[in-house]
């Protein structure tokens, strides 16, 4: 018989591994499990007889891998984003208005995907060769987890040609793998993953990549971030597959936004078929010039969405009510709930939004009722299932939970609001806003020090900050000499704020800091802000008739007047935006940047783009600074900024805000 030499049988078993492995993530199953097991013998057998023939792209080479003492950080190339989501066709068609919008009226064809519960991850390979895999992280950058990835039987540790590429997919476990992992933490009393995500996260974060393994994870891959893009999404995807790269095979092309929901609607009836858990459909624009003219915002990419047309629900009983007092003394009832799982999280609490919604639904104590979690933070209750019998009906209060003022509803208002303009809870409200961050930005006053301060009697309205001395503060609890000089200081220092902080601090319902800024910049003093009329202010294109009637009613209370010409005259000075900010952008305006790491060009090139479009560019990184510009190895700036929670933005998000 002829003998075959090891090298080439060996060569030849990791082919065929590699392709069935793809093949069977393609969703065609090439061999049955019997073979591929017999194959994969063969090849551990051949491999510890001859380990210095061992393939570089074995996929047996993490039975090899050491365990890890811990994983090292790698910034990415490119920020790993987060999306944005839809949660019903009319949003998915608003989401296309706007994309129409931005295009000038070209329509995008779009590529629909699964959304798969799990967790993304970006793939480097070098010349065809696997070199790294990074977690997201924060998104500018997260732990090379290599061994780990390298476990998964679908990825190849060489591509078919030695192309050097960028990948990004998703890391999961199948709900198969997730139900057999769960059995034996069970068994060893350990918690159970409460969902694919959570534990695709903790496997991947595990140092020894012998346990990673035998929790078989998978992956698809759904993006080329890096290589020899083409002009369309889909034929990267092509590419990616013809590499022998895992890429899901539900994937669809869809020339126009109906075969998109059709695809959604689809999809909705089927995802209990799928091995893998699936939380909603991923669109993304095909043309990838198209995808470059719609760039990102912070957070997102505008040319993609996440469409979740039937957000979690759970059933709970609503058991009381709690009442929020807001800064323009609006009552918000909550509802607390017997605590209910969602979307992997306890839920106790629920938004009931308004009265009219608590009616609507016809809410009573003791009701069975459905949560639901879309958008917001908060859940929020959908339907009432079955009624209590109880006869508690819930109701506005005649009377405000914290100051016990009569509440009233204005004619044609929804809302029920406490009218005393000195109620504590407003007032509490008000300074907390007046402090915070994206406002007059006093990071030494927190909640403690407000509560404190009020009860004495020493915080009747912001403008009483700038009027406290030292001994008002030494004598409070867990106050020592520095902290109070430190208090003092930034107090003292918020006096020199911007225009459109101080707009924004005001707290004017219905005026956040784009509106601030939006103010700010058309009339460019408060004195010209607070003469306005709702005809002026309706004359902005970005103002409407609820922001312009919220701003003159603002201003017409003699209370607001009063607190501001107070600020005004204890040496508050907002500075108006300067003339030359006409050709400011309001995303920029009176922004603190620090720029760090190597970028594409000269600092002071960016420093002066910066500037000239209304930021201020400073050394350090401080809680004042609102974004560190961030290039490739940044160091101990980009610690410090993650450390304050300052945001990070790379060159290219940075680009695309100036563009
Ligand atoms: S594209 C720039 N495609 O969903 C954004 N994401 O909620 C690129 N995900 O962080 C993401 N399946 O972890 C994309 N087919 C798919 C996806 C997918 C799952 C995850 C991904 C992302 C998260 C956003």
């Amino acid at each position: 018989m002829k003998e075959i030499h090891p090298q080439k049988q060996m060569l030849d078993l990791c082919l065929r591994l590699h392709q069935s492995n793809h093949a069977y993530y393609s969703g065609i199953s090439e061999i049955d499990d019997f073979t591929y097991d017999k194959t994969k013998k063969e090849l551990i057998e051949l491999e510890s007889k001859f380990p210095a023939q061992i393939q570089e792209d074995s996929p047996l080479i993490q039975v090899h891998a050491e365990p890890q003492s811990s994983f090292s950080s790698r910034v990415h190339r490119n920020p790993m984003l987060s999306l944005a989501n839809v949660y019903s066709v009319d949003e998915l068609r608003e989401w296309e208005t706007g994309l129409k919008k931005l295009l000038k009226n070209e329509t995008p064809k779009y590529v629909c995907e699964l959304k798969i519960d799990g967790l993304a991850i970006s793939i480097l390979y070098e010349k065809g060769i696997l070199q790294a895999g990074v977690t997201r992280g924060d998104g500018i950058q997260g732990d090379e987890i290599t061994p780990n990835l390298k476990t998964i039987a679908g990825l190849p540790l060489k591509l078919k040609k030695p192309l050097d590429l960028e990948v990004r997919g998703e890391v999961y476990l199948s709900k198969k793998h997730l139900l057999e992992l769960n059995q034996r933490r069970l068994q060893a009393q350990e918690p159970e993953f409460k969902n694919p995500r959570n534990a695709a996260a903790g496997t991947l974060r595990m140092l020894d990549s012998n346990e990673v393994r035998r929790r078989k994870l998978d992956l698809f891959v759904y993006i080329l971030t890096e290589g020899p893009v083409k002009e369309r999404h889909s034929e990267n995807l092509e590419l990616m597959r013809d590499l022998l790269l895992p890429v899901n095979p539900e994937t669809q092309s869809c020339n126009n936004i109906e075969e998109v929901i059709e695809f959604c609607n689809q999809w909705e009836n089927h995802k209990d078929a799928f091995p893998y858990e699936i939380d909603g459909v991923v669109v993304k624009v095909d043309e990838i010039q198209l995808q470059k003219k719609l760039g990102f915002t912070a957070k997102s990419p505008r040319w993609a969405t996440a469409v979740k047309f039937s957000a979690e629900q759970a059933v709970s009983i609503l058991r009381s009510i709690e009442i929020g007092v807001g800064r323009s003394g609006v009552l918000t009832p909550v509802a607390l709930v017997d605590p209910v799982e969602l979307n992997g999280t306890l839920v106790s609490r629920a938004t009931l939004h308004n009265y009219d919604q608590v009616g609507r639904l016809n809410l009573h104590l003791g009701d069975s009722i459905t949560l639901e979690k879309g958008g917001e933070i908060i859940p929020k209750i959908v339907t009432r299932e079955l009624s209590s019998q109880t006869s508690w009906q819930i109701c506005p209060p005649q009377n405000c939970p914290v100051c016990d003022f009569p509440v009233f509803q204005a004619p044609g208002e929804i809302d029920w609001r406490c009218n005393n303009f000195d109620c504590p809870a407003q007032l509490n409200e008000r300074l907390l806003h007046f402090v915070s961050r994206r406002a007059m930005d006093i990071d030494t006053v927190g909640p403690a020090l407000i509560e404190q301060l009020t009860l004495k009697h020493k915080l009747c309205n912001p403008a009483d900050l700038y009027k406290l001395q030292i001994s008002d503060l030494e004598e409070l609890e867990r106050m020592g000499a520095k902290s109070a000089e430190n208090v003092l200081k930034a107090i003292k220092e918020s006096k020199n704020c911007s225009l459109v902080q101080f707009i924004h601090a005001l707290g004017i319902p219905h005026v956040g800091e784009k509106t601030a800024s939006v103010l700010a910049r058309m009339h460019g003093s408060l004195q010209d802000l607070m003469e306005c009329t709702p005809e002026t202010l309706e004359g902005i294109d970005e103002i409407g008739p609820i922001i312009a009637e919220s701003v003159v009613v603002f201003f017409d209370n003699q209370k607001n007047v009063k607190w501001i010409s107070d600020l005004l005259e204890i040496g508050v000075q907002p500075r108006n935006p300067e003339t030359s900010s006409n050709s400011g952008i309001p995303f920029f305006e009176g922004k603190v940047f620090v720029i760090t790491g190597t970028l594409s060009e000269a600092r002071d090139v960016w420093k002066d783009r910066l500037e000239s479009v209304g930021a201020k560019v400073t050394g350090s990184v401080s809680s004042k600074t609102d974004y560190l510009l961030a290039g490739e190895n940044a160091g101990a700036k980009l610690s410090k900024a993650r450390t304050l929670g300052v945001q990070v933005m790379t060159e290219k998000q940075a680009s695309e805000e100036l563009s």
